[in-house]
């Protein structure tokens, strides 16, 4: 496993539409854990195959499970691995939030997403799956699925002027850090 250079939001690869994984071979399996060893390493909430550099449908993402009357100060966190992923459901509700992007450092901006979604993939054995999810997981899958097809989320800003630098060393560069994708 190694870590891998971060491909930045200059960069024309990011624009380019990611191709579907026709088997999952060991060259997949050693993306996907080179991606989850970059994406822990930066650290980040996602991240899709485009941003290390790989044409692939592949995205890993680990969030928060939000569990009732957990205080915890280290939430347990669930790791994601989506070949292939189609979002086949949006709610039509939306939700207004900031988002940053690993490929966009010290930025924040407000993007509207669908509050509910439901994504269907392939998990690394290559079995069929199906993840329904609201919130703040359902917007890491949007962020991430974008990234697929070459969308940044500096493209779906609700307004350029909600595109801000994060102060190093603030609480917000502390809240950001844990929802960088
Ligand atoms: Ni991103």
């Amino acid at each position: 496993m190694a870590i891998q250079r971060i491909v930045l939001a200059d960069e024309p690869l990011l624009r380019e539409k990611s191709k579907k994984v026709r088997r999952i071979t060991d060259d997949v399996q050693r993306l996907v854990d080179d991606m989850v060893e970059t994406m822990r390493d930066a650290p980040g909430v996602g991240l899709a195959a485009p941003q290390v550099g790989a044409l692939q449908r592949v995205v890993v993402m680990e969030v928060p499970v939000r569990e009732e009357d957990d205080e915890e100060a280290n939430p347990r966190t669930r790791l994601y691995v989506l070949i292939n992923p189609e979002i086949i459901e949006m709610s039509e509700e939306i939700i207004c939030a900031d988002e940053g992007c690993l490929s966009v450092p010290g930025y924040v901006g407000e993007v509207e997403r669908a509050a509910e979604v439901t994504v269907r993939y392939l998990n690394r054995a290559g079995h069929k799956m199906r993840l329904s999810g609201g919130g703040f997981l359902a917007r890491v899958i949007q962020h991430e699925v974008d990234h697929l097809d070459g969308v940044l989320y500096t493209d779906r800003l609700t307004s350029l002027d909600t595109l801000r630098p994060v102060e190093p060393g603030t609480e917000e560069e502390a809240e950001l850090e844990a929802a960088m994708a």
